[in-house]
Order: structure tokens, then C-alpha cells, then sequence
């Protein structure tokens, strides 16, 4: 481990190369982390339920405790994530009674939230995914169903990169999305961002989440989804990169080690990804995994419980894989 190159060093011309942490990796992936990656991201620790339990309580220890890691370890820290459908506790759509809060209520408590965890960590955390996964997938639907959607209307959004400005003005600001090289969900992000942009709203990023696998998405859909959200003139962020070995429709349970074909493709996908990442290294901010080394991965648990997968470029014993290899070979060219 100690004789191989560094990750985030062979692509430090290219991009910064990051790894989604918790308290657990950042002890027993340390070493692996502090090598390879030049920048976390909190794979839960300052989501909403994680942070803000209860109106009047704050709880941020773990996500001090990350960024004292990356700081410690000379390493960027993006930010992640404020407003999303998923891991946000009821009270913040309820009012004094158990019914729903009015628009306003929710607008001030948003705003709060947003002020309290951007200023906490104002100057430290230097990008967040402000909002998290508004489009919906179905083709014939705009925005994701929601009670912020519910409560607040369409302009939830906007509010949310507003007051995100104001909480840190030198902070980058990113919409985060899944299946966003999906080229209808691709138009509506477009359209989206499009939109926020012609009302002068602070947006600068879009944050790519890459959960993907051996089949796909294709080199040729990834390359038009970067081309198209490029021409909106903000930087990109691969910011939850994993590769699968199985498909997503893939429901077998039979195998505790990947097969040589998997890794094989695997390492092809890798070495062809990162070469068309490469390609676009002006707008290509940076690359982070959602995790680094395979001994913990959240495809454990997904979409088949307790299932086992390999999708980075460190195997278990946070040994470099031939797709660890790929990438280091293929920045050489
Ligand atoms: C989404 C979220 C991440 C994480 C993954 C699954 O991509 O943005 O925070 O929860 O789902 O782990």
C-alpha cells in the first residue's frame, strides 16, 4: 500500500478525488483514506436527521468530528445535504398541534436549519449539495412528491439555495441527483436549473451522484449528460460514485466473491469512466466515492439486504484492485 501510487495524487491535475466517510471509516479505513482521497464527504452525519433531531437541538458532533478528520488530513469537505425527501425528521412539516406547518412556518424553520449547519461550518466546508433529488423519475411528472413540495410549493427550492448564499456567500452550491444521465430525467434537471439560473438564484454546481453498474449508464449517455450540463456554464461534481457488480433488476444472493468477469468489467468501466471524467476536466470538479474501501458499502443492504458487493477500486482489505489500476494507468496516457 505504502508503494503505489496515490490516487488523489496521479489526478491532481484533473480533479480533487473524495470518499463519503462516518465515524467507523475514519478509523478503520484511515490509512486508505488518508493516502488516497484528497476530500470527504459525511455519508449521513450531517443530513437533516442526523443534525437536527428536534426543533431547539442541534447534534453535531460526528459532523465536527469528520471535518477535524479532514482537516487533520490536509483534505477538502463537501457538504451534504440540506434539503431532501428522505432522513428529515416529521417535526419540521408539523405544527404546534401535530397538523401541517403553513408555508411560512416551514420557510422559517428551512431558513434556520440552513443558517445554523452552513454558518457552523462557514469557511470549512467549502461546497454542499443544497438540495437532494426534487425530479421525479416517472417520465409524465415534474418534481418528486414531497411535503416540502406539498407545503411550500415549486419555490422551495430556490428558498433553499437563497438562504444557503446568505448563510456562507463563498460556499459552491450544488443540485444533487440520482439517474441523472437518464436523458429524460437529464431534461428535467436541465429545465430545473435553467430555471433557478433566469431568476438570478446562487446555484453553481450540479452534483452528479454516479450509483451505477457494470451495464450502465453508457460511455455515450454520460458523455451527453456532462455536454449538456456543462453548457448551463456551472462546474460538476461526481459526488456518490460506486460501480455495482449487479444489475439493479439482478436479485441473486449466490456469491461471496465477485466473479473474474465482474472484476474485469469492472475494470474497464473504471478505466473508460475515468477517461471521459478526464476529458472534461475543466467542468469536472471533482470525483467523489461513496465510500473507499469495500469491507463497508451501503450496496450491502441495496437494494437486496445483507448482500454483499464490490463496487470500488479498494477491495476488502483495502488492497487496490485491477480497477484501481486502471485508473492510474489510463491518467498516464
Ligand atoms: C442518496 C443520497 C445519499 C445516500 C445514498 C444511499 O444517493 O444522496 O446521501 O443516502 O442515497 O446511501
Amino acid at each position: 500500500m505504502n508503494n503505489i501510487p496515490k490516487l488523489w495524487e496521479v489526478y491532481k491535475d484533473y480533479f480533487d478525488i473524495g470518499a463519503a466517510v462516518n465515524l467507523e471509516t475514519i478509523k478503520g479505513s484511515k490509512e486508505l483514506l488518508a493516502t488516497h482521497f484528497n476530500s470527504i464527504t459525511a455519508e449521513n452525519d450531517m443530513k437533516f436527521v442526523s443534525v437536527h433531531p428536534a426543533e431547539n437541538s442541534y447534534t453535531f458532533e460526528a459532523g465536527d468530528e469528520l471535518l477535524a478528520f479532514a482537516k487533520q488530513h490536509s483534505m477538502k469537505m463537501r457538504g451534504h445535504t440540506l434539503v431532501w425527501h428522505n432522513q428529515t425528521t416529521d417535526w419540521i412539516f408539523e405544527g404546534e398541534n401535530g397538523e401541517t406547518a403553513s408555508r411560512e412556518l416551514l420557510l422559517a424553520r428551512m431558513k434556520s436549519h440552513i443558517d445554523t449547519v452552513v454558518g457552523r461550518y462557514k469557511g470549512s466546508i467549502y461546497a454542499w449539495d443544497v438540495v437532494n433529488e426534487v425530479i421525479e423519475d416517472k417520465s409524465d411528472v415534474w418534481l418528486r412528491d414531497s411535503r416540502w413540495l406539498q407545503i411550500i410549493g415549486e419555490d422551495f427550492i430556490e428558498h433553499a439555495f437563497r438562504y444557503a448564499h446568505e448563510a456562507d456567500p463563498d460556499a459552491l452550491l450544488f443540485y444533487n441527483d440520482y439517474n441523472e444521465c437518464n436523458p429524460e430525467k437529464r431534461d428535467k434537471v436541465i429545465k430545473l436549473v435553467k430555471s433557478l439560473q433566469d431568476r438570478g438564484v446562487p446555484i453553481h454546481g450540479i452534483g452528479l451522484q454516479g450509483h451505477w453498474n457494470l451495464s450502465g449508464p453508457s460511455i455515450a449517455e454520460i458523455r451527453e449528460a456532462i455536454e449538456k450540463y456543462a453548457a448551463l456554464g456551472l462546474q460538476l461534481q461526481v459526488t456518490e460514485l460506486d460501480i455495482s457488480v449487479f444489475d439493479y433488476e439482478d436479485r441473486r444472493t449466490d456469491l461471496t466473491a465477485p466473479t473474474a468477469e465482474m472484476l474485469e468489467k469492472q475494470a474497464n468501466r473504471y478505466k473508460e469512466i475515468f477517461e471521459l471524467f478526464r476529458e472534461y476536466k475543466d467542468v469536472i470538479t471533482a470525483v467523489t466515492f461513496w465510500g473507499a474501501g469495500e469491507d463497508y458499502t451501503w450496496l450491502d443492504d441495496f437494494p437486496v439486504k445483507g448482500r454483499k458487493n464490490w463496487p470500488f477500486v479498494f477491495d476488502e482489505k483495502h488492497e487496490p484492485k485491477t480497477s484501481f489500476w486502471r485508473l492510474v494507468d489510463c491518467s498516464e496516457n
